[in-house]
C-alpha cells in the first residue's frame, strides 16, 4: 500500500516521500480503513516541520494526516464481520495519509449516506473545535454573546453556522474591512475590523461597557492581549491558535501580554484549548458521541465544512502548496483512490 511518509523534520516539499509499505492486519478490537479522502491541514505541515504540540510530534518515521474518511475492509477478530464496508471518519487515530490506516473499531464513526466523502473527510479537526469552544466549554445557549477573532478563518465560518442553529450572538473580528460585509452575510451580528485602529473601542461599545463574558481568540499578540483585556469579571478567553505569528515563523508574535489587573481583580480567565487534548481527557466514548452529533447535524444540512480539493496522492506537494496559500483556496483532500 502507497503511505506518505516522513523520516526527518523539515519543508514538506523536501521530507515528504511517497512508501510501498506491507498491508497492515487488524488486531482483535482494530479494523483496517481503506482511506479515500484525507486533508491538509495546517497543523498537519506543523507536524512535518516538527512545530507542533511536542505530545502530538511523531517518533519518526511516520505519516502525518490528523483526520479522513475511508471505508472498512478488514476486522480484528472482536470486531462484527459486519461492519466491513461501512464508510466511517476516524476519531484521533493519527498517521492518515496512508492507502490503509489500523484504526480502534471504537474510533471508527460511521458516516450518515446524506454526507459527502469531501464534507467527511473534514469533520474533526475544525468543526470539532468550534462546536466544543462554543458549545461545551463556553456552553453557550441562546441569546449569549461571543467574541471571536480571526472570524473569517474556517474555525470561524463554523462558529457562525453553530451560532445560528444555536441562536447565540456574535461579536466578529476580521482583519481585512473586505471581510466585515462578508460576514454579516454569513451571521455575523457584530463586525469589527483591526485594520481600525479604533477597534478595541468600538469592542468596548459592542459588550455594552460590561466586558467580554465569553471569548475564543486564535490570533494571539496584540489582539489576543486586547481581548484579555477586556474580560468581564469571570469572564473567560479560550486561547486556540496564534496567527499572529505567521505560519509560526515569528517567535515574538507567540508573546501575549496580559494587563494583570484585568485577571486579578475580576477572577477573568486566559486558558488555552487544543482539540488533541480536549479529546484525550473526554475519551473515546464522549469524543465519538460529540463527532456523532456533529454528522448528524452535517447530514442535516446545519453544518457545512468548506469547499475542497481533491489531489492525488502522487500530486501531494501540490497539496502542500495550496494549503499554504490564502486561506478560503479549497480545502485540499489527498485521494488514494483512483476515480
Ligand atoms: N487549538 C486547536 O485545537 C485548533 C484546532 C483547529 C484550528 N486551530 C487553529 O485555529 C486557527 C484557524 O484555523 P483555520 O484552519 O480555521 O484557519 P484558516 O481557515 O486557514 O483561516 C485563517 C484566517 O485567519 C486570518 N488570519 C491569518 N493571520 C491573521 C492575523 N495575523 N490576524 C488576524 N487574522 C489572521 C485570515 O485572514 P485573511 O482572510 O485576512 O487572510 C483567515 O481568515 C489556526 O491558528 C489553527 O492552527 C486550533
Amino acid at each position: 500500500m502507497k503511505a506518505l511518509v516522513i523520516e526527518h523534520n523539515g519543508e514538506p516539499s523536501e521530507v515528504v516521500h511517497s512508501r510501498d509499505l506491507p498491508e497492515p492486519t487488524p488486531g482483535p478490537a482494530e479494523v483496517r480503513v481503506k482511506m479515500l479522502l484525507a486533508p491538509v491541514n495546517p497543523s498537519d505541515l506543523h507536524v512535518i516541520r516538527g512545530r507542533f504540540a511536542p505530545q502530538r510530534q511523531p517518533e519518526l518515521p511516520a505519516s502525518p494526516g490528523s483526520e479522513g474518511v475511508g471505508i472498512i475492509d478488514a476486522v480484528g477478530s472482536d470486531v462484527p464481520r459486519t461492519r466491513v464496508g461501512e464508510r466511517v471518519v476516524l476519531l484521533d487515530v493519527p498517521g492518515t495519509w496512508r492507502e490503509q490506516v489500523i484504526s480502534p473499531a471504537a474510533r471508527a464513526i460511521p458516516v450518515p449516506a446524506a454526507i459527502s466523502d469531501e464534507d467527511a473527510a473534514q469533520a474533526l479537526v475544525n468543526p470539532m473545535t468550534a462546536w466544543a469552544m462554543t458549545m461545551l466549554e463556553h456552553q453557550l445557549g441562546r441569546g449569549d454573546w461571543l467574541v471571536q477573532s480571526a472570524a473569517g478563518s474556517t474555525v470561524g465560518r463554523l462558529v457562525l453556522q453553530i451560532a445560528k442553529a444555536e441562536g447565540f450572538r456574535t461579536v466578529n473580528l476580521v482583519r481585512r474591512e473586505e471581510q466585515v460585509a462578508e460576514i454579516q452575510d454569513l451571521g455575523g451580528d457584530i463586525v469589527l475590523c483591526t485594520a481600525d485602529e479604533s477597534w478595541p473601542e468600538q469592542l468596548k461599545k459592542a459588550t455594552g461597557g460590561n466586558g467580554i463574558v465569553s471569548a475564543i481568540d486564535c490570533v494571539a499578540g496584540r489582539t489576543g492581549a486586547t481581548l484579555a483585556r477586556q474580560l468581564a469579571p469571570n469572564g473567560c478567553l479560550l486561547v486556540y491558535g496564534a496567527l499572529s505569528s505567521h505560519r509560526q515563523t515569528d517567535p515574538a508574535a507567540f508573546e501575549m501580554p496580559i494587563f494583570a489587573p484585568a485577571l486579578v481583580y475580576s477572577g477573568a480567565e486566559v486558558r488555552g484549548w487544543f482539540l488533541f487534548s480536549w479529546l484525550a481527557r473526554k475519551g473515546v466514548s464522549e469524543g465519538s458521541q460529540a463527532l456523532r452529533g456533529l454528522l448528524d447535524r452535517m447530514a442535516a444540512g446545519s453544518l457545512k465544512p468548506p469547499a475542497a480539493r481533491r489531489y492525488p496522492v502522487d500530486r501531494a506537494l501540490e497539496a502542500f502548496t495550496a494549503a499554504e496559500r490564502a486561506a478560503h483556496d479549497a480545502k485540499p483532500l489527498l485521494t488514494f483512490v483512483e476515480v
